[in-house]
């Protein structure tokens, strides 16, 4: 069978279903039901979906100061800006990039305006102490553990100052220090 003969027989063929819908009122009616389904999905799919949410906007770089628990405490992300703060291994960290994790209903809400360390040594994700805990009791291996969290938050979160043992003064930080805020300059534990 030659190439001119099939396109000539499905031209014909095409022809005579095009032929059959436009004469038959039935089939005419269902193309015309069909375009207009076909119409309705497209324009549900491009139309209604809801825009993307809008990235918060970030926070203003809180200025560096320390923290006693109390202080911590409403930094929780309950409060009318939303902050979260979390202490590792006695330095305060601003989390609040990972609202999703330590905001209100988060997998690790109850680290927020607290000091984790102890929780995230032990594998607690239900809290942190609420008097000053020197975590004098931890053996090595946890230890080890807290400290590479410190690590992880110090790479992925601002430094916002240590947090202060019961009676211990607060440093008072100059201009200077503000504009270095890593956490490399107050060894801890
Ligand atoms: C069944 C057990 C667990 C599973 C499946 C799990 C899973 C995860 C996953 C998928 C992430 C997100 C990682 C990312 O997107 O960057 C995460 C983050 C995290 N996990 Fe877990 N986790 C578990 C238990 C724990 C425990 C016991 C702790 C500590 C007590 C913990 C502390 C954390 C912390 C602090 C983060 C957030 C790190 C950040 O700020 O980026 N997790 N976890």
């Amino acid at each position: 069978m030659s190439t001119e003969n099939t396109t000539a027989e499905s031209g014909g063929f095409i022809a005579s279903v095009l032929t059959e819908i436009f004469t038959s009122p039935l089939q005419l009616l269902l193309v015309g039901i069909i375009t207009f389904l076909v119409y309705k999905i497209f324009k549900s799919q491009t139309h209604s979906s809801p825009p993307p949410p809008k990235p918060e906007p970030a926070l203003p770089k809180l200025k560096k100061r320390d923290f006693t628990l109390e202080d911590l405490k409403p930094f929780d992300g309950r409060g009318p800006d939303g902050r979260i703060l979390i202490a590792v291994n006695g330095k305060v960290f601003d989390v609040t990039k990972g609202r999703r994790f330590y905001g209100p209903g988060g997998p690790y809400s109850a680290f927020g305006g607290r000091d984790a360390s102890r929780g995230l040594a032990t594998f607690n994700v239900t809290g942190g102490a609420d008097s000053y805990d020197d975590l004098s009791d931890l053996n090595s291996f946890e230890m080890d553990s807290i400290r590479e969290w410190e690590m992880q938050f110090t790479e992925q979160y601002d430094y916002v100052g240590k947090l202060l043992k019961p009676g211990q003064e607060p440093t008072t930080y100059s201009d200077e220090e503000e504009e270095d805020t890593s956490a490399q300059d107050t060894p801890s534990v």
